[in-house]
């Protein structure tokens, strides 16, 4: 009979890639998918190391499943538990060790192999050699369908931020072939996909290249592969994800002015606004750099958005330091943001500094810096009521008739209609905002 799976995905965009590239490539070996994981033969943990919550979270999740795998064998039932992801990657020795009823730890590079473990019922438990190459090779065409997709198009990271574990969860940079990426893209777009968000730790410094008529080779850079990927003529929307400043170049910047499909939204980073915690981030750039940059941008390009993630209470931040962070805020006016509380990473230089910021200030600064960020996107959505604004409908509502798109800003839009608005770009006249999503109706196709 065929082994049912089901994943369960912790984390990033890069992990639910993964996680459907997992489904694919089962399902293509003849594995059947489960309604969940209790109810699954083969049960995945899809890891994200990039916070201690997160880990805990998943070592909470694993502690329950393999109570249920005893019990379900005390049944004579079978169940193999597969832990992939970040946190397989960086302390599978330490998986195994907590949870003897692991089956398998497959780094996120090893991914690929997963059927043939699943098989051969292989006696070796880790599995976690930075494999980039063979990984993206080996995934099937995709079956999935919808109007907004993703693609993986670089892994990896060589900045070593101080705080940051991805280096090590994730390994070196590696951009995958244009040609692949392409191949895929065209299958994305015949499947549906209006919009493809292109996925990568440090996306801004893919780095390829192609050979031309000549024979001559060609570099490709982002703003080039986003050039290629608009000549796609079903393809309607292009993003990207995560961009490092120190990474932003004209050519990118140009891109956004003349690539009408390129959204103007740029998700950019910044972490803190101090240059003394900058420079112990390791972030390379200064705040003067990075409102330079935005400004420059926002010179060029004269609708783009931009979006940022922050850490709050990284060791030896001051009062002062954080007042910079918070002063910056206000310079750039960011449509959105995430924000952090410091959280230690073994392995991470970081996690070595003994200057810790005690827990009542770092929730104190969280609160006051989300405030802020919680302002300004409230702010900056206020300017589209009463507006036209085109949105790509891309789900279901909660509600009967109703439909969920977005903006090119990526705020949601709800809208009722007794058509299917699933896979269409419409203009939407925005009527109401409630917390942080629109209410609007069509006004034309
Ligand atoms: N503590 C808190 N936040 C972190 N991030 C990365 N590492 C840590 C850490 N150790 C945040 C950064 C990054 C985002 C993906 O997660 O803001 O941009
Ligand atoms: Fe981590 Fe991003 Fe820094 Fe790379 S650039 S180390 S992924 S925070």
């Amino acid at each position: 009979m065929d082994q049912s799976f089901f994943v369960k995905t912790y984390g990033c965009q890069m992990n639910q890639y993964d996680s459907e590239k997992i489904d694919e490539l089962l399902v293509h070996n003849g594995f059947k998918k489960a309604k969940n994981l209790e109810m699954s033969d083969v049960a995945i943990l899809n890891t994200c190391h990039i916070r201690e919550k997160a880990s805990e979270k998943f070592y909470s999740d694993l502690g329950r499943l393999s109570i249920f795998k005893k019990n379900k064998e005390k049944l004579g039932e079978k169940m193999q538990i597969v832990v992939m992801g970040c946190v397989a990657q960086a302390e599978g020795h330490e998986v195994i060790k907590r949870n003897s009823m692991v089956d398998y730890v497959v780094g996120p590079q090893n991914i690929q192999s997963i059927p043939k473990l699943l098989k051969t019922k292989s006696n070796e438990t880790i599995h976690t050699s930075f494999l980039c190459d063979q990984k993206f090779s080996s995934f099937p065409k995709s079956y999935h369908e919808g109007a907004s997709r993703q693609i993986t198009i670089q892994e990896g990271c060589d900045k070593f931020c101080s705080f940051c574990v991805v280096p090590y969860t994730r390994g070196n940079e590696y951009s995958r072939s244009v040609e692949e990426i392409y191949v895929e893209a065209k299958n994305l777009v015949e499947n549906g996909a209006m919009e493809i968000n292109l996925l990568g730790q440090n996306v801004s410094s893919y780095n390829s290249h192609v050979f031309d008529k000549s024979k001559k080779k060609k570099l490709i850079n982002l703003s080039k592969l986003c050039n290629i990927l608009s000549s796609l003529p079903k393809l309607k929307r292009i993003r990207y994800i995560t961009s490092h400043p120190s990474d932003i170049n004209d050519d990118l910047i140009l891109e956004h002015k003349n690539n009408k499909k390129l959204m103007p939204y740029l998700h950019l980073p910044v972490q803190s606004g101090s240059n003394k915690i900058l420079k112990k981030m390791n972030r390379k750039y200064s705040k003067e750099k990075y409102i330079n940059l935005i400004n420059k941008i926002k010179y060029e390009v004269k609708n783009m958005a931009f979006s940022s993630d922050f850490i709050v209470g990284y060791p030896g931040e001051t009062d002062d330091d954080f007042q910079e962070t918070l002063d910056l805020i206000d310079k750039v006016a960011f449509a959105s943001s995430y924000s952090f509380k410091y959280s230690p990473r073994p392995g991470t230089p970081a996690s070595l500094i003994e200057d810790k910021i005690d827990e009542p200030t770092l929730n104190k600064r969280l609160n006051k810096i989300q405030k802020k960020l919680n302002e300004q996107q409230q702010i900056f959505n206020e300017t589209f009521l009463d507006k036209e604004i085109d949105v790509l409908f891309t789900n279901l509502g909660k509600k009967n008739n109703q439909f969920v798109g977005r903006t090119p800003f990526l705020q949601p839009v709800h809208v009722f209609s007794s058509s299917d608005l699933v896979g269409k770009i419409l203009k939407i006249k925005i009527e109401r905002l409630t917390s942080f999503s629109f209410h609007g109706k069509i006004l034309s196709s």
